[in-house]
């Protein structure tokens, strides 16, 4: 099974988001894939009607976490759940370093998506100064402990995603991370997580992977499947990276 994950961001907005997914809504997917698609909240719900019996699903870019309240602003993971929504995105790397999600926030909304019954995608990855300090495995270890040591994840589906920081594109071309660095912290990531749980747990890379590169990644065994920024919020390069991969299999 190969992962292919977009992450919409604020890129689109609520007509757009919709104008997408009804775009997607008729692709085949064959049955080794998992094609999913994270829209800004605002267009979640509309999005899980419109693609329901695609195949896709449907993600939150976030979830908070208690589940109900007096909690101005907040969308819960149980709301995400009751309107169709099967997966979240937790600390991606946006969120952690520019609204200031620390590890034990990200462990707090990991725990409100396993208990509503959602599957967390966590991302994980280090800065380009952590990088240039050789502390990749230090970013990455610290970040995985925190996210899961202690939990029970029994019965529960996690997905890890490693985005390297420095490799997440603004928009245009990004500075992607070569498949083999990417094998490399993923092996990393699948020893530590042993730690944690008994289960295959599924690693996929993501920073400026589009139509180009994609087969790099999704062709090595040790990576399983992408998750993609900039380059899913457009229907020509989605849905050539999407049958590039099918081709491939
Ligand atoms: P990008 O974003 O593909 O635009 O680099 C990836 C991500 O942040 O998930």
């Amino acid at each position: 099974m190969k992962y292919i994950f977009g992450n919409w961001k604020m890129y689109l907005d609520y007509a757009e988001s919709n104008k997408l997914a009804d775009q997607l809504k008729d692709l085949e997917i064959p049955k080794e894939l998992c094609v999913g698609v994270f829209p800004s909240f605002l267009a979640v719900a509309d999005v899980v009607k419109l693609l329901e019996g695609s195949g896709i699903v449907v993600g939150a870019q976030d979830a908070g976490y208690p589940s109900k309240g007096a909690y101005t602003s907040l969308i819960s993971a149980q709301m995400l759940k009751a309107v169709g929504c099967t997966h979240t995105l937790l600390g991606h790397s946006e969120r952690r370093y520019i609204f200031g999600d620390t590890n034990d926030v990200v462990r707090k909304k990991i725990e409100a998506s396993l208990e509503s019954g959602l599957v967390p995608v966590v991302c994980v990855g280090e800065t380009r100064e952590d990088l240039e300090d050789n502390k990749t495995e230090y970013r990455i270890k610290k970040q995985l402990v925190r996210a899961f040591d202690g939990l029970d994840l029994d019965g529960h589906e996690v997905i890890i995603a490693y985005e390297p920081v420095w490799a997440i594109s603004k928009g245009g071309k990004g500075e992607p991370c070569s498949s083999e660095q990417a094998v490399h912290t993923h092996n990393f990531i699948r020893d530590e997580i042993r730690a944690y749980t008994n289960k295959q747990v599924p690693i996929l890379y993501g920073g400026s992977v589009d139509e180009s590169n994609v087969l790099s990644y999704v062709s090595k065994k040790e990576i399983d499947g992408v998750l993609i920024g900039s380059a899913s919020t457009k229907i020509n390069s989605f849905t050539s990276i999407i049958t590039t991969i099918c081709h491939k299999n």
